[in-house]
């Protein structure tokens, strides 16, 4: 790492997160550490510019007041102290500002008079520092990649390509529940345009059999999951000579704000369950990353827009949006109605504007007029909602002239359908998938 650092340590702050985010937005690269960080470990990071002890709320553990050790504030890298009162260190500022313009102002003077960081994080200095760490760990060896099209593993793989070529063996597993065109985008970007070692495997009829009659949601997630491991440790077990995993976890996945130990939560998590015969090192490129840092990586890489701004979408797929036991009928009626709501939202200029949107089909009929005969089909939900982070969400007010083209469409367009809804309800109380 040729960046300048300043370590966060979590003393039971809920924010630890806002932080490190808030000294990246200034150029100045951070990571979170436990308030018990060794000591070596603390002072053997390259470039450590300064330290923040973060306190907080959450800063007691097993009954005792969690505290960072003496050492912390014996050498000459400049401390700030945030709530948090030691004999040694007189709390400097009491608690993180919640205006981030506020924020901001504590932090560059901390980072740039204090501390004399420089400026020097930015895509291309990750993706070059990236680039050598991956050739130093993997060497000549090769190395495999779920490649599922999502945000994370498409941005590991542009990574890896960009890094050691061909040594990359991405798997594309299409469950039968991706949704319109997106197995053919992931091979026509990765196969066609990058030249990448892509292995598809179309399992739709292997995972829709399993599913046949199935409706409990659990049980569905369940052999979705199960199904995948068992066709990604075929496909791995095929490519001989394997040592390396390459996996999407990013910063989010390790670190959970308000944990007295942020780093050690979800250290090592696999490909869940791979069978014993089949462990491989694993190369994660982007755990540092927040979210938004993944998709500038992505663009810095050269990917599509359609690829790295991607809306979220669920392993499972359009399984959990065809609710009760799946029938590729409705499978059918889900995935076209799902490819006319973001053909027409993108016409209107939705597309970027609204978090996520899809289309739902339950599995109830109700009764309806087609060539002047009575018919029972299914109906259409639409949901779209809004949100920061998934954990409460707003509906997106109904664009009126916009729905009425997607239910025109959806009734003359798709088979079985006779009706369609727009979800009105929050999260919460609903959720935004279905199931
Ligand atoms: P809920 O329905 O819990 O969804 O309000 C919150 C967000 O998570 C997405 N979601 C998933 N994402 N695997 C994923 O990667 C899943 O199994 C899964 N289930 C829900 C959902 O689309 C929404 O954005």
């Amino acid at each position: 790492m040729k960046q300048d650092l300043i370590a966060i340590l979590d003393v039971g702050s809920e924010e630890n997160s806002r932080l490190a985010r808030a000294i990246r937005a200034l150029g100045v690269y951070s990571e979170i550490y436990p308030h018990d960080i060794k000591k070596e470990e603390l002072f053997g990071q390259q470039n450590l510019r300064g330290i923040i002890v973060n306190g907080g709320p959450n800063n007691v553990l097993n009954g005792k007041p969690v505290a960072v050790k003496d050492f912390v504030y014996d050498s000459d890298v400049p401390v700030l102290v945030i709530d948090h009162k030691t004999k040694k260190h007189p709390t400097d500022v009491k608690k993180l500002p919640s205006s981030d313009a506020k924020l901001a102002a504590v932090l560059k003077d901390f980072l740039f008079k204090t501390c004399k960081a420089e400026k020097n994080w930015n895509m291309d200095n990750f993706i070059a520092d990236q680039v050598e760490a991956i050739r130093a760990q993997v060497g000549k060896k090769k190395v495999l990649l779920a490649l599922s099209g999502g945000v994370d593993s498409s941005v590991v793989a542009a990574l890896l390509l960009k890094a050691i070529g061909d040594q990359l063996h991405t798997v594309h597993v299409n469950h039968g529940l991706m949704r319109k065109n997106e197995s053919e985008s992931v091979l026509k970007v990765f196969r066609d345009q990058y030249k990448a070692n892509v292995v598809y495997v179309d399992a739709t009829d292997r995972y829709l059999d399993k599913l046949a009659g199935v409706s409990n949601p659990e049980k569905k997630r369940k052999i979705i999951g199960k199904e995948f491991i068992d066709i990604f440790a075929e496909e791995a077990k095929k490519l001989k000579g394997i040592e390396f995993l390459a996996q999407g976890t990013i910063y989010p996945d390790i670190v959970e704000s308000g944990t007295k130990t942020g780093k050690a939560v979800k250290a090592h998590h696999n490909v869940g369950g791979l069978p014993k015969d089949l462990q491989f090192e694993l190369v994660e490129p982007l755990k540092y990353l927040f979210k938004d840092e993944v998709r500038a990586c992505g663009k810095a890489l050269g990917l599509p827009d359609s690829m790295v701004y991607r809306q979220p979408f669920p392993g499972p797929g359009l399984g959990v949006r065809c609710l009760g036991a799946i029938t590729r009928e409705r499978l059918a009626m889900v995935r076209e109605s799902d490819a006319i709501l973001r053909d027409e939202f993108e016409k209107a200029g939705l597309n970027g504007k609204v978090w996520q949107y899809f289309t739902i089909v339950p599995d109830m009929t109700s009764v309806g007029v087609r060539n002047n005969g009575r018919v029972e089909e299914y109906p259409v939900i639409i949901r779209a909602v809004n949100t920061v982070d998934a954990m409460t969400a707003t509906v997106e007010p109904p664009h009126w002239k916009v729905l009425k083209k997607i239910t025109d469409r959806i009734l003359a367009e798709v088979p079985g359908v006779n009706r369609v809804l727009y979800d009105m309800s929050p999260k919460p109380v609903a959720t935004i998938e279905w199931e």
